[in-house]
């Protein structure tokens, strides 16, 4: 079984970007942790980072994972493109969030439009969120 973990755009930045809210561990640091869980827990993993809308796109189309677990970025706000690849690939995805977007002062951020095509939601927890979506992952796998 295996779990794709898709990162979007400006998140391979994360160690230096904005660390008061994003945080200073690394994307690299991120997927090593990981996989150290997929490792522990015997399931195949998948990491791919793209600052490009239709990469991610492409990647959604193209994954043989039983699930997703995407952190969109800023596409997240405004990406019906990538909401209608969740939709159509009718695979379940799972939303994941460094920071609290709800509780982010740019009133923008507070609106997810994959969201409702995802099965659920999870942010706020720095890189554990990412470890909470895998574990979210693999219980729909089965
Ligand atoms: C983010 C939140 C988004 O609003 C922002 O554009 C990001 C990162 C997060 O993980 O908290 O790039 O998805």
């Amino acid at each position: 079984m295996k779990i794709l973990v898709l990162h979007g755009p400006n998140l391979n930045l994360l160690g230096t970007r904005e660390t008061s809210i994003y945080g200073t561990t690394t994307l690299d640091t991120i997927n090593e942790r990981l996989q150290v869980l997929a490792d522990m827990l015997g399931f195949e993993l998948e990491t791919q980072q793209s600052n490009h809308e239709g990469v991610l796109i492409d990647a959604l189309h193209a994954t043989d994972a039983a699930v997703v677990v995407l952190n969109a970025g800023a596409f997240t706000h405004y990406s019906y493109a990538i909401r209608d690849a969740i939709a159509a690939i009718k695979k379940p995805v799972v939303e994941v969030h460094l920071s609290n977007i709800h509780a982010r002062p740019e009133e923008w951020r507070h609106h997810s439009v994959i969201a409702d095509v995802c099965v659920g939601s999870i942010a706020g927890f720095g890189a554990l969120s990412y470890e909470l979506g895998m574990r979210a992952a693999l219980d729909l796998a089965g």
